[in-house]
């Protein structure tokens, strides 16, 4: 039963906690009415066009491999119809990536020498789609067989949302302050965990993570540095990963700042409107000073790659399209091809704390999900080959 009586309380913290809790349980109340109390999220089935399509070949090679026992038969429904779970395309990609004469075709991630690859989507406008974004890359590059890493460096925690663990429900479990906190840090390898999405793992956030704001406070007049406590904690599971996503929060603090010291590739979500433009412009005034300041005592940040991505882009609203193309004609190569589409059926599934991946084509209007379908996979190919590029390929 939800509360609705007006707020009564003695002091303004009271009175703050009582809005603070109202609104938990309310969360809770939407939470069990979306998922049973024991729900554990999982991923849907591909049809056959579709895995085909991920994988790269045609449902008639899969079906010749299903019948000349080279790769497992899949669950079929009752018109005889084959359905992979995604724990089944990614075995199918392991076993033709043993047998094909090119490496990478099917398993495209690092070989050899390649480096790890450390995307972080930071931008301190708040709701420019960061965590959007994040998440819809990270399954993109899974679907495509990369093995992926995502770090929620964001106190409220919606990347560990998506990654189908409930904070407001709490979790057993560390989260990613636990590797980077300076007293008994814990490593790495404990505070990341398995999720549903098969090629996907999770360093999770909690409300705890904004304590590194204040221990970096602390911790720096004694000369401990904050900016390795990342890029250290990443090193220590490097070799399990292609991909590391990080999510920041709508802040431009130790923590956004402790990412951009791990990331090779930097993508800064913007929404095209004017008061979105000139608050990235700040922020890119204020991360310019602060690299400065690093720079100045013999600190070098490195990342290889600078990306705008249009983000909830409407082509029928001509003042954010005149916005769009300002952003292009200013920075050509620094702005993403692709953007990302706003769509209802993206923010529908982010109602249920999914990606427009989790969500069956046949499940809501088929022109709605295409579109954004495609714009999201445009989104996700474009940024697997400038991994690809960095990797010499
Ligand atoms: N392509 C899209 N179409 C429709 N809605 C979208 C799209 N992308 C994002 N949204 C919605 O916009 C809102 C903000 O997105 P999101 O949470 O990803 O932003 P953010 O930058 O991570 O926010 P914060 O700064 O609070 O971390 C969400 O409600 C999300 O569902
Ligand atoms: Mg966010």
């Amino acid at each position: 039963m939800l509360q609705t009586t007006p707020i009564d309380a003695a002091t303004q913290s009271q009175f703050t906690r009582q809005i603070s809790d109202r609104l938990q349980l309310a969360l809770t109340a939407h939470l069990e009415h979306a998922y049973s109390p024991d729900h554990v999220k999982s991923l849907r089935l591909f049809s056959a066009t579709e895995t085909a399509e991920l994988i790269g070949v045609t449902p008639a090679f899969l079906r010749k491999g299903h019948a000349d026992g080279s790769l497992a038969e899949p669950a079929v429904n009752k018109s005889g119809r084959r359905f992979y779970s995604g724990d089944e395309i990614w075995e199918m990609r392991q076993i033709l990536e043993a047998g094909s004469r090119k490496p990478g075709k099917y398993r495209p991630g690092r070989r050899d020498d390649d480096h790890l690859q450390v995307i972080q989507f930071m931008n301190f406008k708040g709701g420019s789609a960061k965590s959007t974004s994040a998440i819809h890359l990270c399954h993109y590059l899974a679907l495509q067989g990369y093995r992926v890493l995502a770090i929620d460096l964001d106190p409220q925690s919606s990347l560990t949302g998506f990654c189908g663990l409930n904070p407001e429900l709490e979790f057993d479990g560390q989260s990613v302050y636990d590797a980077m906190r300076y007293e008994d840090a814990l490593p790495m390898q404990e505070c990341i965990q398995k999720t549903y999405f098969p090629g996907l793992d999770l360093a999770p956030a909690r409300l705890i993570l904004s304590e590194f704001e204040v221990d970096t406070a602390v911790y720096s007049q004694e000369g401990v540095p904050f900016y390795t406590r990342l890029s250290n904690a990443i090193e220590q599971v490097e070799v399990d990963y292609d991909v590391v996503v990080i999510d920041s929060p709508p802040s431009l603090g130790y923590l956004t700042m402790a990412g951009l010291f791990s990331a090779t590739s930097i993508i800064v979500p913007l929404t095209p409107s004017m008061l979105d433009v000139a608050s990235t412009q700040q922020f890119l005034q204020m991360m310019a000073d602060y690299i400065e300041a690093f720079e100045k005592q013999g600190i070098e940040i490195e990342f290889e790659d600078f990306s705008f991505l249009i983000t909830r882009d409407d082509p029928s609203d001509v003042p954010s399209q005149q916005i769009t193309g300002l952003m292009r004609a200013l920075f050509q190569k620094q702005v993403l091809s692709a953007t990302t589409l706003r769509s209802t059926a993206v923010a529908d599934a982010a109602m249920l704390k999914c990606s427009i991946f989790e969500i069956n084509r046949s499940d809501i209007t088929r022109t709605t999900y295409d579109r954004a379908r495609a714009s999201m996979d445009a989104f996700g190919a474009e940024v697997a080959g400038m991994i690809q590029k960095n990797w010499g390929r």
